[in-house]
């Protein structure tokens, strides 16, 4: 069977290097892939298509007879690639556009889960600057604050506030300086949650779903949680803070009436579903949901998953999930992530990357590209995030390790990299 994978970052060349392992698959296509993707080889190929352009990669799903398409990344789910795929009876994984509100309007999910029950953040929904800074000058109003802006937003829509200048200063920029334009027309402020960060990620036919293992993020670019939020520079998995009890909560309180809630309100969801937690003294609270895996997770949880993926992926599609087996190895995986000096701010690309050769014969590790490019022959940067270095180990701490080991065997000019992932867990 051939696949089509779509997204450009280290969690779709996971997505590929783990469909490509399936004796089943005779071909993958990433649309548009990286550096790594392309020097796969053998049945993976890119695509120079990009996620967005949705009716090019229907177009090249039907040219190919594409069996199977997976959606790694969410703008081409807000922009309704499933319903698109679908209603062209082709399988995609993926929830439709009605149900990838879920991550695409923080007002639609916030609402949601004040109709279910769901714990959450208490909050507030403001559509102008006079509302917003009424209620910032209050008097009960209590700091720190989060305020987000309710549209998508690459992961840059959230501040933390901590007095009623810096809260009037980011209302000022989302309302009057319109710096996210209309994914700010409708801005949240809500709670500030204590505890700590877990995501849980659910692959769901609908109705039956299955548990990838749990996994912490490290959002912050700085060691000990400091500086600016990026895309995540590094995780690991399994994250010891959910224990089975707080599994059993997270399932009951949050998956189940997520799954059952959606679905009674006529737009079932499919395909991953990303629940990012607070969990404070074993109570979990949703921090967000996404409607696709995270990054740099998934460079931990698809490697620690026994059971074949393509066949999980197959019954979530058909609505068979709930036959289906989904076991995981019991090891531990860490995921570094290298990027390019300055990220998350200004940073420069085209710098040749250089891999030692001995890294090939190096044991349970995973190099996963994001931002690489192949200029002719030489492999180079291209992005913030540059590679996800995953190792696995028979423990937590080894796993760090051997990712550190392999670490050091890649070079370019202004690499930067965490020194500190996995070490909250230890
Ligand atoms: P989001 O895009 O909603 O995941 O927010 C990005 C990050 O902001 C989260 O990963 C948290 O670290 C932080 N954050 C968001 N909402 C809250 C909240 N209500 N309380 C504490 N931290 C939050
Ligand atoms: N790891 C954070 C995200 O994928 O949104």
């Amino acid at each position: 069977m051939k696949i089509l994978i779509i997204g450009s970052g280290a969690r779709e060349h996971a997505l590929c290097w783990s469909v490509a392992r399936s004796e089943r698959v005779t071909e993958v296509f990433v649309a548009p892939g990286n550096g790594g993707t392309a020097l796969m080889g053998g049945k993976v190929h890119n695509v120079p298509l990009k996620a967005t352009a949705l009716h090019d990669l229907l177009q090249f799903a039907k040219d190919k007879e594409i069996d199977l398409t997976v959606v790694g990344s969410e703008q081409p789910l807000e922009l309704g690639i499933v319903d698109l795929f679908r209603a062209a009876q082709k399988l995609i994984v993926g929830p439709t556009k009605a149900a990838a509100r879920l991550e695409a309007s923080k007002l639609f999910s916030k609402e949601f889960m004040d109709r279910h029950g769901i714990p959450t953040a208490g909050y507030h929904v403001f559509r102008d600057a006079q509302g917003a800074n009424s209620f910032i000058g209050q008097q009960e109003t209590l700091y720190p604050l989060v305020i987000k802006a309710s549209g998508l937003c690459a992961g840059k829509g959230v501040f933390i506030v901590s007095d009623k200048g810096e809260a009037q200063k980011v209302i000022r920029e989302l309302f009057e300086d319109r710096i996210f334009g209309d994914a700010a027309n409708e801005v949240v402020i809500e709670e500030f949650l204590q505890g700590q960060e877990a995501s849980v990620f659910v692959l769901t036919d609908g109705l039956r779903y299955r548990l990838f293992l749990p996994a912490q993020d490290h959002k912050r670019i700085g060691d000990g949680d400091t500086g600016k939020n990026t895309g995540g520079m590094g995780a690991y998995a399994p994250a010891s803070l959910v224990t089975p009890e707080v599994m059993q909560k997270v399932e009951e309180r949050i998956i189940l009436p997520t799954l059952q809630g959606m679905s009674e309100e006529g737009y079932p969801y499919t395909g991953f579903l990303y629940v990012g937690l607070m969990i404070n003294q074993g109570e979990p609270f949703v921090v967000e949901y996404n409607a696709r895996l995270g990054d740099p997770e998934t460079q931990v949880v698809l490697p620690l998953l026994k059971s074949d993926f393509v066949a999980a992926l197959l019954a979530s599609v058909d609505g068979t999930l709930g036959d289906h087996p989904f076991e995981m190895h019991r090891k531990s995986a860490t995921t570094v992530v290298m990027a390019s000096g300055g990220y998350p701010d200004h940073y420069e690309t085209g710098k040749q990357i250089t891999i030692a050769e001995d890294l090939a014969a190096m044991e349970d590790c995973l190099l996963f590209h994001a931002g690489t490019a192949c200029d002719g022959d030489q492999l180079v940067t291209a992005g913030g995030r540059v590679f996800s270095v995953t190792a696995l180990g028979e423990t937590l701490v080894e796993s760090i390790e051997r990712a550190y080991r392999v670490v050091e065997k890649i070079s370019f000019d202004g690499a930067y990299y965490r020194k500190d992932i996995g070490k909250k867990a230890l």
